[in-house]
């Protein structure tokens, strides 16, 4: 089992201040700049490889800021077996960087040794639910580390789930032991996309359980939502990031943006929007270790 009561060794990311996701096109301005912010986020599978040039540049941001790992490829819902060839690279680089977050969706992208390249929602299930608890423990026993889970937009439902997102999100942190990473977007996106009030999603999180906060902007096909992180957060995704502060406290806010990449200016730009919300909170929730989080 992790040490629980020894929690994640890590440099915080600083108090109010919103992190951005970290893109190949900035790194030279970022690092020539060292723009103020909390702390960056990158995609840990662009980081596997034994060395090289993105992992030079990782050590030299991780000199500088906190960082978040966020992977997208460990499947944690599949079906099949966990990746153990993934999961040790993922250890390698956490041993390597110290990361202040390690993350995974809450979903599964693929099966039957399959990968369908796109974060697919989990049947809210009872049977379900045991199946990923199980599948984070073994990820957070192996890592040594605890991990955060993030909810997933998502386009369709499955007819068998017979639990509300919310609850299973929820379950999910609390027997699992696990941190939970609220893409607030994807809530706004879900709650369009089915027909949900996004506050009773927010309402139904445990303050306290919840590591770092996602913003990112969607588009609209007239129809549907769609999660692109292709633009600006949009207004009722600000009103509704309000909101959760208002209740989680101010949470680590990441600024997701990987298509259509704007100027730094832009995405610096939503940060401080993001840090204007937050330092009108007086509550700030740091990371919390497992026994924290179940004693708050
Ligand atoms: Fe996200």
């Amino acid at each position: 089992m992790i040490d629980k009561q020894n929690p994640d060794v890590m440099t915080p990311p600083i108090v109010g201040n919103a992190g951005i996701g970290l893109r190949a096109p900035h790194y030279q301005a970022i690092l020539a700049e060292k723009p103020d912010v909390g702390f960056l986020e990158v995609h840990s599978e662009n980081f596997f490889s034994d060395g090289g040039q993105p992992l030079k540049y990782l050590h030299a941001f991780r000199e500088r800021y906190p960082i978040s790992l966020h992977g997208v490829g460990l499947s944690l819902g599949s079906a099949d077996e966990i990746n153990i060839a993934h999961l040790q690279k993922l250890k390698r680089l956490a041993d390597a960087i110290e990361p202040t977050l390690i993350s995974e969706h809450l979903c599964w992208v693929g099966v039957g040794g399959r990968f369908l390249n796109d974060l697919l929602p989990l049947p809210y299930t009872a049977e379900s639910l045991r199946h990923v608890v199980s599948r984070i423990e073994q990820v957070q026993d192996y890592l040594g580390r605890r991990i955060s889970v993030e909810n997933v937009s998502s386009y369709l439902e499955f007819v068998d789930s017979n639990i509300p997102e919310w609850a299973f999100v929820q379950e999910v942190a609390d027997r699992a032991d696990c941190g939970i990473l609220l893409d607030v977007n994807n809530i706004y996106v879900n709650a369009i996309n089915h027909a949900f009030d996004a506050k009773k999603y927010i309402d139904a999180i445990t303050p306290g359980s919840v590591t770092e906060i996602h913003l990112a902007g969607f588009q609209d096909t007239g129809e549907i939502l769609i999660d692109t992180h292709g633009a600006t957060v949009s207004d009722p995704v600000w009103a509704l990031y309000e909101y959760a502060v208002s209740r989680l406290g101010s949470v680590p806010t990441l600024i997701e943006w990987d298509t259509n990449l704007p100027t730094r200016d832009v995405l610096l730009g939503e940060a401080k929007h993001a840090d204007a919300i937050m330092k009108k909170q007086t509550r700030f929730t740091p990371y919390l270790s497992g026994k924290d989080v179940h004693a708050a």
